[in-house]
């Protein structure tokens, strides 16, 4: 691996606000249509470059805190004065991300009214500004209905209308209104395609250098929306992270190699992302229906991270995970040939995993139970019998390294809340 890694911007955002929208059809393409009409309103507005990109970055992740069908329902009516939660939960992953945290103030306020008292608490200007061109772009990409756009506009610009000095400030409003004379700006907004390509173009030579301690971050803030989803997961994929590294080492590979699988681990449940909750976290038994929307997680892994070429090799090792040797498993029906040792690593550190963690419906397995399952497993042709092999010679070791590692991150929320 190079240094550094080249990072289109455009990819990057792009792929973590994707896999937010994909949590409910009604928002599909939200982020995206959010991020344009931003765009076009700063354009209009002639706001300087450096705040433009700032405010378009912030468009097109602002929802990221916004994890289930109760947050999106509320963040899909027009007036929602008290739904600010999932605004203040992306505010706060976003700062953790350093080549992204100077948006979080942005993103924080995306749901303050313009003539809200507080307003003036924001403290800066700029903030303020931006952060209420974001919420009239966002309001305005609500009252989108992609059929008939022409014949509806007149409704949506009278919605708009109604809101000025209240929701939005006047002057923004004033240049919502003289884009929306023209048909262009309409249809436009509902051009996919066209929208991928103005935004790619704005953000040309905005490609971030990314060296492996950039990529842990970002392999972190990945794992930290995941954890607010489910922190479940989240401590799930901690284990797997640690033991596929481990078993990486034993294999052989070099330091760096062994910290991209330990990120892969991270990430090889991100698709759960475009899960709901309610299905994730579900207490009882899953329905099949419920079952087969779970197992589109994989899928959902490998086109999120796929829109970033840099990270092709950590891409296939965290999405084929339930991928089996015999061609059996899902969702891109591999086999042997296609599974590159670590995508094997990946399936035997996440069957590991999940036979010897606690679920909260049964305690975990102990390691002749563990192993038995795993050498059927070999034998039935779903996973590597080397690998296996490796992880019983040096099972007790590995079982450690996983329980103290999950036990650290258990406690580390507890001390969140
Ligand atoms: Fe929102
Ligand atoms: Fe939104
Ligand atoms: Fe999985």
């Amino acid at each position: 691996m190079e240094d550094k890694m080249i990072i289109p911007l455009y990819d990057l955002i792009f792929s973590i606000s994707g896999v937010v929208d994909m949590v409910d059809f009604k928002l599909k393409d939200h982020h995206e249509k959010v991020a344009y009409i931003s765009y076009r309103l700063a354009t209009e507005l002639e706001i300087d470059t450096k705040d433009k990109k700032d405010l378009v970055i912030a468009a097109a992740i602002h929802d990221i805190g916004s994890f289930s069908r109760k947050d999106n329902l509320e963040r899909l009516k027009f007036d929602n004065y008290e739904n600010s939660n999932h605004a203040k939960r992306g505010a706060y992953l976003v700062n953790n991300f350093s080549l992204l945290a100077k948006l979080a103030p942005i993103i924080s306020y995306h749901h303050l009214d313009w003539n809200c008292g507080d307003r003036q608490m924001i403290g800066s200007n700029r903030i303020s500004l931006l952060s209420n061109i974001l919420q009239l772009a966002d309001r305005i990409s609500l009252l989108v209905d992609n059929d008939n756009i022409l014949a509806n506009r007149d409704k949506i610009v009278s919605r708009i209308k109604e809101a000025i000095g209240r929701k939005f400030n006047p002057d923004f409003v004033e240049s919502f209104l003289t884009l929306s004379k023209r048909e262009e700006f309409w249809l436009s907004i509902i051009n996919s395609k066209l929208i991928e390509k103005e935004l790619k173009h704005f953000f040309v030579q905005n490609d971030l250098k990314v060296d492996l301690a950039g990529l842990e971050e970002l392999g972190q803030f990945y794992s930290k929306i995941i954890d607010f989803r489910s922190s479940f997961t989240a401590n799930h994929s901690k284990g797997v992270a640690l033991t596929a590294a481990h078993l990486a080492k034993l294999c052989g590979w070099s330091d760096k190699e062994v910290k991209k699988m330990e990120i892969a681990g991270y990430l090889h449940d991100l698709g759960k992302l475009a899960i709901p909750v309610e299905i994730l976290d579900k207490p009882g038994k899953l329905t099949k229906e419920e079952f087969s929307i779970i197992k589109s997680h994989t899928f959902y892994t490998y086109h999120t991270l796929d829109s970033i070429e840099a990270l092709k090799e950590i891409k296939e090792w965290a999405a084929f995970h339930h991928e089996r040797l015999d061609g059996k498993g899902y969702p891109f029906r591999l086999s042997e040939g296609d599974l590159s040792l670590g995508s094997r690593i990946m399936a035997v550190a996440d069957i590991f995993t999940a036979l010897t963690e606690d679920r909260p419906y049964r305690k975990g397995m102990k390691r002749k139970k563990v192993l038995s399952i795993m050498k059927s497993m070999v034998s039935n042709g779903a996973i590597d019998g080397s690998l296996v092999e490796i992880l019983e010679n040096n099972y007790s070791f590995i079982d450690k390294l996983r329980k103290e590692a999950q036990k650290l991150e258990e406690e580390r929320k507890k001390m969140l809340v």
